[in-house]
């Protein structure tokens, strides 16, 4: 395994987040305890006091939240554009994704692209805050709501983001949050449900714990372990006292690298979001003109000891997700993006150093390829080839 200088992603752990662990294990109470109450609690305080339950992960939350809101089967559109744990989660609740493709703008699906996958067997909408930017979610919900399908927002990469004015995740019938270490907040692992519903926070707080009733050890229905530990909620409520602050450094890093990606030939960065939108910085995805440009610039980063990642490959290219059936739409923008796009390292103990660093191998590694046009934009460059 490669010892990278400069990693890719890394959790921002303070003293007071061990401290705040280590509390727990003093107590006898490891899962199902107050922890795990107060952060729901708080996480509920900043989602325009929705209700909210934690469960294990997001891929578990979107599950849960599928099956409470009744999807069993029928088709669910959501974007190719994403991350995979979002299709297994459909699949398993008993429904067929159908591929929306996505905005070069925003990288989401809009209610153009929704409207275009729309079949007879649609019974929910499910879009993705792709790296923290915000969909178009006012709009998106009048669709659902105008064809009475279940809306769901895959917020796991969004958690203080802001669409249209509103929090990220408070637009639809139900929106999940995830905790993984390389995210704006972590738990190790963990994911957040809210719901419009609080009977829909019912029967996802009951199904996480076994399908577990109001009375003594009474089981009502389908049920599994999908807990978070109150280790784990401990760490949250520490990172949720700072979120703002981790925020904050995230979106200086990220304005860091736009500053010197601009003078770089043949490499462009996120447009910004538009009016009344916020985005929550997730990782730092660029985008180079050729797409045969993309692994030998990755390769001369690597030497270098500087860790990327493809985020993200197109998903209707995967193993079991490439059924003509499954594209509502040409998925045009969608492919030419994914061919296109890489992740820098992204986190906040990053320095001014390390930024000069990265975009130094990367302007060396565009030379290489011949890169030669500055000032790309994302929209003209994916305009150009969708
Ligand atoms: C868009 C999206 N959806 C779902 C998930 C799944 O979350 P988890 O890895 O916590 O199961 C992730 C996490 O990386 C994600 O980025």
């Amino acid at each position: 395994m490669t010892a990278w200088r400069i990693r890719l992603a890394s959790p921002e752990i303070t003293d007071a987040d061990r401290a705040a662990v280590l509390r727990v294990l003093h107590t006898p109470v490891l899962s199902r305890g107050p922890e795990g109450t107060a952060l729901e609690e708080e996480f509920s305080r900043r989602l325009a006091g929705l209700p909210a339950a934690l469960v294990s992960n997001g891929t578990a939350g979107l599950y849960l939240a599928l099956r409470a809101l009744g999807i069993r089967g029928g088709d669910v559109i959501t974007p190719s554009f994403g991350f995979i744990g979002t299709l297994h989660a459909i699949r398993l609740a008993g429904a067929r994704p159908r591929f929306a493709d996505i905005s070069p703008e925003t990288l989401c699906v809009t209610r153009e692209t929704i409207e275009e996958a729309w079949t007879t067997s649609v019974r929910a909408i499910l879009p993705v805050h792709v790296f923290g930017t915000p969909p178009p979610m006012d709009a998106i919900a009048r669709l659902a709501r105008e064809r009475n399908v279940a809306l769901i927002e895959d917020a796991c990469e969004a958690l203080g983001a802001v669409a249209q004015d509103r929090p990220a995740g408070t637009h639809g019938d139900a929106a999940v949050f995830a905790f993984y270490a390389n995210k704006q907040l972590t738990t190790g692992e963990g994911g957040l449900v809210v719901a419009r519903e609080r009977s829909t926070i019912d029967r996802i707080a009951s199904m996480r714990n076994q399908g577990r009733g109001e009375r003594e050890f009474d089981f009502v229905g389908e049920g599994f372990n999908f807990r978070l530990t109150e280790m784990q909620a401990a760490l949250g409520r520490s990172q949720l006292a700072r979120l703002d602050r981790m925020l904050a450094k995230r979106e200086a890093i990220a304005a860091g690298y736009a500053r010197r990606l601009a003078r770089i030939p043949g490499i462009c960065a996120l447009p910004s979001v538009r009016e009344g939108d916020r985005r929550s910085w997730f990782v730092y995805p660029v985008f180079v003109e050729e797409p045969e440009w993309r692994d030998p610039v990755r390769k001369i980063l690597a030497a270098a000891g500087i860790e990327t990642a493809p985020y993200f490959p197109a998903l209707h290219g995967f193993e079991g997700f490439r059924e003509p059936a499954l594209r509502g739409s040409g998925l045009a923008v969608t492919s030419a993006v994914a061919a296109r796009s890489f992740a820098l390292p992204f986190h906040t103990a990053l320095t001014e150093r390390d930024l000069d660093e990265v975009s130094g191998m990367l302007e060396r590694g565009l030379a290489a390829a011949g890169a030669s046009t500055c000032r790309l934009t994302l929209p003209t460059l994916v305009g150009s080839f969708a």
